[in-house]
């Protein structure tokens, strides 16, 4: 006869293989098996694409593939030299891409501004695709009552509010439509309580989220929604150079673009998705782990401050 604690121990084991074989199925499916899908289908034919945060790093390479897929840009980064240096490399590249530039700043979350700057824009295009991209980290980890409070402030709002306030303003569009696409670029560094990186880890932790509660919300709109949670990419933001886990921004947005559509939530690229299957471990062992890691960046960064001022 079965007892009740054989029934949870089936159970249990039942689990543990699901997700042992989700593990293996979301390294292995949406990068070698996967065929990627048609982003103007996606897009409903809509052919602009929005990208913040895109004169450098992973928002540039967005608009620039975007650009290579046929779609036209309109590219928001607080830097209006930056936005048109990027604007003239991208349009000598793709000559039928129209492209519009937005200098924003957003640090500031006056709506009384994205409704001035931003969203008159926004609402007289068709826009097929929403790349929210504009991230903040600190300059070197630190415990939270040392980083200076405007930057704690500064992370904590340019990680939210543009994510949710243009989110919001593109849906009423796409709705319509009933299709589109929206990418909400997170970070692996959501799914640990990493503490030295306090305010960045929680507000993207936010970002998964509320871009998870949407895609319930809108789960019949034809609308894709979709959270990227990379690892560490060769950017000014990482100032990290490449290695085998640490991508070049090139090759993580080609992998990652291939991705929309497959999978709804996922790191972007093959060698970050299996360095982000540790985040299925125990939470305690997790946080030893990453705590450690982290205190070692410190280290390093505290160092090289010391040298600086010396
Ligand atoms: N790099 C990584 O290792 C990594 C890993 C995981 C997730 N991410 C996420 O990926 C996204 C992009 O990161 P990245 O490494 O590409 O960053 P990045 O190289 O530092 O580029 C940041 C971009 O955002 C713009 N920007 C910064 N602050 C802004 C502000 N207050 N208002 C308007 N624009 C602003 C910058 O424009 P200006 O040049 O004009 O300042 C630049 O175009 C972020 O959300 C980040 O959290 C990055």
């Amino acid at each position: 006869m079965i007892g009740v604690l054989d029934i949870f121990a089936y159970l249990a084991l039942s689990y543990i293989l699901y997700r042992f074989i989700r593990g293996i199925y979301i390294i292995i499916y949406p990068y070698l098996i996967a065929r990627p899908k048609n982003l103007h289908k996606l897009a409903g034919g809509a052919k602009w694409a929005i990208v913040t945060g895109s004169t450098d790093g992973i928002g540039k390479e967005y608009a620039i593939q975007l650009a290579q897929k046929g779609f036209n840009l309109i590219l928001i980064s607080r830097t209006q030299s930056k936005l048109d240096s990027v604007k003239a490399e991208i349009s000598k590249e793709f000559k039928n891409i129209e492209i519009e530039t937005i200098v924003y700043n957003f640090t500031n979350a006056n709506l009384n501004d994205y409704k001035k700057e931003i969203l008159p824009m926004i609402e007289k295009k068709e826009i097929g695709i929403l790349v929210n991209n504009v991230g903040l980290y600190y300059d070197y980890p630190e415990m939270f009552h040392k980083v200076d409070l405007q930057r704690t402030a500064d992370i904590a709002i340019v990680n939210t509010v543009p994510v949710t306030c243009l989110t919001a303003a593109i849906l009423p569009q796409m709705l319509k439509r009933h299709s589109g696409i929206i990418i909400n670029i997170s970070s692996g560094l959501s799914y640990a309580k990493l503490p030295y990186v306090t305010t960045y880890s929680a507000s993207k932790l936010y970002i998964n989220h509320l871009t998870s509660i949407l895609r319930s919300e809108y789960s019949n709109s034809g609308i894709t929604i979709q959270t990227l949670c990379p690892n560490i990419v060769s950017t000014n933001m990482s100032k990290m150079e490449e290695s085998f886990f640490i991508l070049n921004v090139k090759k993580m947005v080609q992998s990652s673009i291939k991705t929309i559509g497959i999978i709804d939530e996922c790191s972007g690229t093959i060698q970050h998705q299996i360095q982000s299957s540790v985040f299925g471990l125990p939470e305690f062992f997790l946080n030893f782990g990453l705590k450690f890691q982290v205190k070692e960046f410190k280290k390093v960064a505290d160092a090289e401050r010391k040298k600086v001022d010396a």
